[in-house]
């Protein structure tokens, strides 16, 4: 309160100064105004009278004088009128001024005495009235004065009309002064106390370990500015927080293998206080309306991407920015379209960059899906170059340029980009910040260059790239298709020995790094997780059957179709099989807005309904397909209560599905059936590899599985678990970081 009164104050007194002024000033200009009027008034009644006063004054014609004044007897007011001679003396007068005549009138004799016979007029006192003496010299021919006519008026309409303007003016003061100080109190409320009392609630909140996702501070103005910047400050408190809290326990461990914590470590002792920044397309938590119930919820989205580097964000902190895609998401940012993740434990920053419906459908779904996404898997499907959708991917490309480059620090930050949808991002930021250290990774496989060149553009993605000081893919076939590609379409120097590219005398790194799982995550094995597959168990009628599980995005590079007929196949050929078989296929609907996404959706469900419809009886189907999102905990435990898993994939860089299934089968008892044209068939060299395109293998394959003898699984599980654990998801990222690390500016 002590503030808005200093804050009003001077504002009320300067309008009090201001309006006061005026009134006088108004007063004034009426005052004469009115007084002007009455002269006027009394010159014309004096000129009208004069003749015949100068008449009966020559005559001295004592009746007609009297017959003058007499006339105003009657008029309004306090009108009146004297006629005076040649001396000053009064002839005669209107009675009710008879009193006039004691009155000290020097005027009278001034008038007579001066040299010059001119009219005048002033407000003289008479009793409580004020009164205007309007004074009208009578001459004779020769000019000479021969009396006096005194017209006089009462005044004190004058001074009431004065007097109201006074009270006008008052009001309206008033009214002023009152609204000037509700507006005051309303302005100040709104972008003063308001903010003020949101940013504090807020930090109560967030004291409490609450942060508040339904009412994010997005004040505008320098004060909304002020609580943004606090904000950032808090977020990125509380997620180091979370990170210095877990310090102590990473000492404690000295394990061999790569764990979080591991991990940790190294991240802070290699980038010390330079937190990573990550980005992608594809952000690890959306937030989505229930359209049932209206609630906004949070999702995990299927996505290689999201698999793999939400664990090394939740053991390091940074930042990830990513498209804000999903439709509640503006709702849980704050006014720097940040918010600090996993929504329940904070770990990390996302921060959502939003991109139009027209810049989704060119960079996104046009070409990166349609364009480099088919060009990059070989699968026969047809690659869509459309200039149009190449110029709004460079768009959005600058636009997540732009986002990144507002959070960088001011020395040798560390970024870290994921696939092809950021082709052109790591030239756009190294141009303004020489100093970053940036890699991209990128997680689909790179064809050879002839089928490289089928893309028209890619001189600018080649060089888009090289802007990195390093690119990593998971095999090192890619690595070698990477190096042929660019030593063929860009003028540069590949250094064969250190695996490098150099181009206008900047050097990028070429690596191989086996992407992965957290093994941990997926195999913990509580009661829980019984009680969860026995509910699945049951939900699906899977007693005493061997169950088959197939977990994808809908997407035409997984074979989902080659699946489904194998499947066919190994029935048809193994009848005895038949009521015994049974495959679970979870697909997560994606990329729908695309023809071919679209088409292969209606493609298998014709498929499962075909085969189905061909073997099941009362009890039994053999393919149970669930067409719907699962989260990562859902997931479990159709992963544990799998006998096999099959991943079919015509072409995958990794596919992290296959070390998914074998983190969580900590039982032992599962085999994997996995496509040769994987990234992981490199390492899970125990599964049962397949040709997916050859439906006789495939089928015999799954005869392997279901028939193999139980030491036998156990063997190759145990095997590939060994594999996965020492390779699992904090190691890959360890050996990028370091490698980074070992290229950082200086
Ligand atoms: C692949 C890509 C990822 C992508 C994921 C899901 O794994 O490498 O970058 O996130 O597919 O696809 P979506 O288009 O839904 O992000």
């Amino acid at each position: 309160m002590r503030r808005l009164l200093l804050f009003m104050l001077p504002i009320l007194i300067i309008v009090t100064i201001v309006l006061v002024l005026f009134g006088i000033l108004q007063v004034r200009s009426e005052e004469t105004k009115l007084l002007d009027e009455l002269k006027r008034k009394a010159r014309a009644v004096a000129e009208s009278m004069e003749l015949s006063v100068r008449h009966a004054l020559i005559n001295n014609d004592q009746r007609s004088i009297a017959r003058l004044v007499e006339r105003f007897q009657k008029r309004e007011r306090v009108q009146g009128c004297a006629i005076y001679d040649k001396d000053g003396n009064v002839l005669a007068i209107t009675d009710r001024f008879l009193e006039w005549k004691k009155q000290d009138r020097p005027y009278i004799k001034d008038l007579l005495a001066g040299p010059k016979a001119v009219p005048r007029g002033s407000v003289e006192k008479f009793k409580q009235y004020a009164v205007y003496s309007y004074v009208f010299p009578v001459l004779d021919d020769e000019g000479k004065i021969v009396g006096l006519e005194e017209i006089l008026y009462d005044t004190s309409y004058v001074f009431t009309q004065l007097e109201e303007i006074w009270k006008r003016l008052t009001i309206a003061l008033l009214t002023l002064l009152m609204l000037i100080a509700g507006i005051s109190l309303i302005v100040q409320r709104r972008i003063f106390t308001d903010p003020v009392e949101r940013l504090t609630e807020w930090f109560k909140k967030f004291q409490k370990g609450d942060i508040d996702h339904e009412h994010p501070i997005k004040d505008k103005g320098e004060l909304g500015k002020l609580a943004s910047e606090v904000e950032q400050v808090a977020l990125g408190l509380r997620v180091a927080r979370k990170v210095v809290t877990e310090e102590a326990q990473v000492r404690m461990q000295k394990a061999e293998l790569w764990t979080e914590a591991k991990l940790r470590d190294l991240v802070r002792a290699k980038l010390g206080e330079n937190a990573l920044f990550v980005v992608s397309n594809r952000e690890p938590y959306l937030h989505m309306i229930n359209e049932a119930t209206g609630q906004a919820r949070c999702v995990r989205p299927a996505s290689g991407v999201v698999t793999a580097i939400d664990p090394i964000l939740r053991a390091c902190g940074g930042t990830w920015i990513a498209h804000g895609s999903a439709n509640a998401d503006k709702k849980f940012v704050n006014s720097r379209n940040k918010l600090g993740v996993p929504p329940e434990d904070n770990r990390y920053i996302l921060k959502r960059v939003w991109l139009t419906k027209e810049e989704e459908d060119g960079y996104y779904y046009g070409f990166s899906n349609e364009g480099l996404w088919p060009l990059c898997h070989i699968t026969h499907t047809r690659p869509l170059f459309r200039e149009s959708d190449w110029h709004i991917y460079r768009k959005a490309n600058k636009k997540f340029a732009d986002s990144v480059l507002e959070e960088l620090p001011s020395k040798n930050p560390f970024i870290f980009i994921q696939d092809y949808h950021f082709t052109l991002l790591p030239q756009m930021i190294k141009e303004k910040r020489p100093d970053a250290t940036i890699a991209l990774f990128w997680h689909i496989p790179w064809p050879n260059p002839e089928v490289f060149s089928i893309c028209p553009y890619q001189a600018e993605i080649l060089d888009g790239m090289l802007g990195c000081d390093l690119i990593g893919f998971h095999v090192q076939y890619h690595c070698n298709n990477f190096i042929d590609t660019a030593n063929r379409f860009l003028e540069c120097r590949v250094d064969t020995e250190k695996f490098s590219i150099v181009r206008g005398g900047k050097e990028t790194f070429v690596r191989a790094f086996p992407i992965s799982v957290d093994m941990n995550i997926n195999s913990s094995a509580g009661r829980e997780d019984s009680n969860n597959v026995e509910k699945i168990r049951k939900e699906y009628e899977l007693e005493g059957k061997i169950v088959g599980l197939g977990i994808d995005r809908i997407d035409y590079t997984k074979g989902l179709a080659e699946r489904m007929m194998a499947i066919d196949r190994f029935l048809e050929k193994y009848p005895e099989y038949r009521k015994k078989f049974v495959f679970i296929q979870i697909g997560a609907p994606s990329r729908t807005h695309i023809k071919r996404y679209h088409d292969l959706m209606g493609e298998l469900d014709e498929l499962a309904e075909r085969i189905n419809w061909k073997y099941k009886d009362d009890e039994w189907i053999p393919i149970i397909y669930l067409k719907r999102h699962f989260s990562p905990e859902e997931l479990k435990p159709f992963y544990r209560l799998a006998d096999l898993c099959i991943v079919s994939s015509l072409h995958d860089g990794m596919n992290l599905v296959a070390k998914e299934y074998i983190a969580a089968k900590n039982d032992l008892n599962g085999s994997l059936i996995l496509s040769r044209f994987t990234g992981a068939a490199r390492e899970l060299t125990d599964a049962i590899e397949i040709n997916p395109y050859s439906v006789e293998e495939f089928a015999a394959s799954i005869k392997l599985a279901v028939d193999m003898p139980p030491p036998e699984r156990k063997r190759r599980m145990e095997n590939m678990r060994k594999i996965i654990a020492e390779n699992n998801i904090y190691k890959w990222a360890g050996n990028i970081i370091t490698e980074m690390t070992s290229l950082r500016k200086a």
